[in-house]
């Protein structure tokens, strides 16, 4: 059985396609058109979905997956927007499949924290690894005049529109790339916000790079096993917490 949740996701619908093609083929009893087959597709793959126990929100993508393409398919749009569509997610969301880390932005409130975390007076660097578009670093590079500032990210269209906002701030730079081939210890602080799967990976890239003294910070997601020496919840949206590791 594959690990991978994308993977698992395209074998549990082949399945489900395959019995439905043989249960169409097969009896004799009913007759379905082809959306009601299309139902009968998305049922299956969503008990098989529920039974290997995929997040609750695969299950729903599982239901309705078939349907939303037979209704798709009776819309008269013409198949060059489907393409411009998929290759504008590809861009955005493409190297998640290998990453498992998904675009999403930290808040407003995850700045605010940031400006009163980080020092007033002293030059520090600063890097955000998956820097997205680019709004969170360059808001803080605004407010924060002493800080150099640096975002990596995968990701094309997130970074170039990174890079377009970095134009108008002297003191950030963003840099199209994987985050794991930088040098941890050229920061003063290491700013994350990614998902569960890296964060042990990260933790001992910071262990072996980071410089005494620095700090790293995940914006939700915890160092399994190693306890933040702060944590601050911030009370946005997503009533998420950042934490910090003191090097
Ligand atoms: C959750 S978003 C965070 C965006 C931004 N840092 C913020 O806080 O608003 C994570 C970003 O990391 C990027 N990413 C994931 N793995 C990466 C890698 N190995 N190298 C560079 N970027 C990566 C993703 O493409 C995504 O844009």
């Amino acid at each position: 059985m594959p690990k991978h949740p994308g993977l698992i996701a395209l074998l549990i619908q082949a399945m489900a396609l395959t019995l439905t093609g043989v249960l169409a083929v097969a009896q004799t009893a009913f007759t379905l058109s082809l959306f009601e087959w299309s139902i009968v597709q998305g049922v299956m793959a969503g008990i098989v979905s529920h039974a290997t126990r995929m997040p609750f929100w695969w299950i729903l993508i599982h239901l309705a997956f078939a349907p939303l393409i037979i209704i798709a398919l009776t819309l008269d749009i013409s198949p060059a927007w489907y393409l411009a569509g998929f290759i504008g997610l590809l861009s955005i969301y493409g190297k998640s499949f290998k990453t498992q880390v998904p675009l999403y932005l930290s808040s407003i409130k995850a700045n605010q924290a940031l400006e009163s975390l980080l020092p007033k007076q002293e030059q520090f660097s600063f890097i955000d690894l998956g820097s997205g578009c680019g709004g969170f670093l360059t808001h803080l590079a605004q407010t924060c005049k002493n800080g150099l500032f640096c975002g990596v990210e995968s990701a094309p269209m997130p970074f170039i529109i990174g890079k377009l906002r970095s134009l108008f701030n002297p003191n950030c730079v963003m840099r199209w790339g994987n985050f794991w081939k930088q040098d941890f210890s050229q920061y003063d602080v290491v700013y994350a916000y990614l998902s569960p799967v890296p964060m042990t990976l990260l933790w001992q890239k910071a262990k072996r790079e980071m410089r005494p003294g620095s700090l790293l910070i995940s914006n939700t997601f915890i160092i399994p096993g190693v306890p933040p020496h702060q944590s601050i919840k911030l009370n946005d949206f997503s009533n998420s917490t950042l934490y910090l590791w003191k090097i």
